[in-house]
């Protein structure tokens, strides 16, 4: 008998999440039956949309998350002991996956489950594997290229600049001969997205007046807008968009924590959409799921060419998941949150 823990949500979260509104609860995996496999939790990934999903799933509910996981036990052959895979398994530390249950993404399903082998890193930490490697660089990968549809030349806005997504999106941006601006929440992050990830120029958004820098910076207007923030500073950068320009909303952090009974204001967008001719589509990176492999593959390939540096911000333990979520929200991580359990 294998003894797991996992985080349960019992209450659905008002503001930002308490750590009152889990439980751990620990009890007894049964012996495994044929097809299933063991999996001994390595990686956990904390991101945004534990937040967003909340109030879509019935309460209590087993926090959902990616992670990367490895075979302890197997009753299956495509998954020997010592595999390791990526799951939708959440915040535990032990599970069994019955391998022909696992329900693949389809573009109109909402499931989220997934059970693929980790890609061939070459050497590379597997928490890669949901990170820059995985949903949050493959978001980054179709969301940006496949709507925003970059050219070299152009200028491309990011918010969320120094996050997961972001500090890719900006650093794909560059690969494919862009001008960068990014926004992201503290000076530190600024200088390192500028320095290390090689934006053109970035602002701390606490801090300066939106509008008036990126006039400056962008004097010939933006064509690309890579949204993961929404609200007031969203509409300040689509109202300087060129025509025929190209907003990917990828997400709306700035209002995750917001009461959804009350609508936020923002800035009216219709002249600018409508005079601009812009083109906006929001996207749930589960749209690509049958070419995600593809999206790995050439992430992979840049990170080994060093044309991609995949940041980390790793908390350590299974006891520190909560911390590592509401830190996250906060702003506490360079590059991807993810928890060595
Ligand atoms: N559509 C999809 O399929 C998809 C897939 C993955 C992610 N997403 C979305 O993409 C966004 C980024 O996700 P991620 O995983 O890369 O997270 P992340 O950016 O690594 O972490 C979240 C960041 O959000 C920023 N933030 C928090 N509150 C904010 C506020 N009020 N205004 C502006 N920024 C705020 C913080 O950075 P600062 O210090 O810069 O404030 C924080 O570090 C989220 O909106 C997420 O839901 C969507």
């Amino acid at each position: 008998m294998v003894k797991a823990r996992k985080y349960v949500v019992k209450k659905y979260f008002e503001g930002v999440p308490k750590k009152s509104d889990f439980d751990i609860v620990e009890y007894e995996l049964p012996p495994l039956k044929d097809g299933e496999i063991l999996l001994k939790t390595e990686w956990v990934s904390v991101d945004p949309y534990l937040r967003s999903y909340n109030r879509k799933m019935p309460v209590p509910y087993d926090q959902f998350s990616y992670q990367v996981g490895i075979v302890e036990e197997s009753k299956h052959p495509t998954y020997p002991v010592g595999t390791r895979v990526v799951t939708h398994n959440g915040w535990c530390d032990y599970s069994v996956v019955d391998v022909a249950k696992i329900t693949a993404y389809t573009a109109d399903s909402d499931s989220l489950e997934v059970l693929y082998k980790l890609p061939e890193l070459k050497g590379l930490s597997p928490s890669l594997g949901i990170g820059a490697a995985g949903m949050p660089g493959i978001a980054a990968y179709y969301g940006f290229l496949e709507i925003c549809q970059p050219k070299a030349g152009e200028t491309v806005v990011v918010t969320g600049a120094a996050g997961a997504v972001g500090s890719v999106v900006g650093q794909i941006a560059k690969i494919k001969g862009c001008k960068v601006i990014g926004f992201a929440g503290s000076d530190d992050k600024v200088k390192w997205v500028e320095e290390e990830l090689g934006f053109d120029k970035a602002f701390n958004y606490k801090t300066v007046d939106v509008q008036s820098v990126l006039k400056n910076a962008a004097p010939k207007g933006v064509d690309c807008y890579f949204d993961t923030v929404g609200g007031e500073i969203s509409s300040l950068i689509i109202t300087q968009m060129n025509k025929f320009g190209r907003v990917s909303v990828c997400g709306y952090i700035s209002a995750y924590n917001e009461d959804h009974k009350k609508t936020p204001t923002a800035p009216i967008l219709q002249p600018s959409i409508l005079f601009k001719e812009l083109k906006i589509e929001g996207f749930i990176v589960t749209r690509w799921a049958s070419r995600w492999q593809g999206a790995i593959a050439q992430l992979i390939t840049w990170i080994n060419h060093g044309q991609l540096k995949p940041k980390e911000h790793v908390t350590v333990g299974f006891d520190r998941l909560y911390d590592a979520f509401v830190g996250m929200m906060a702003g506490e991580n360079k590059g991807k949150a993810v928890v060595k359990i």
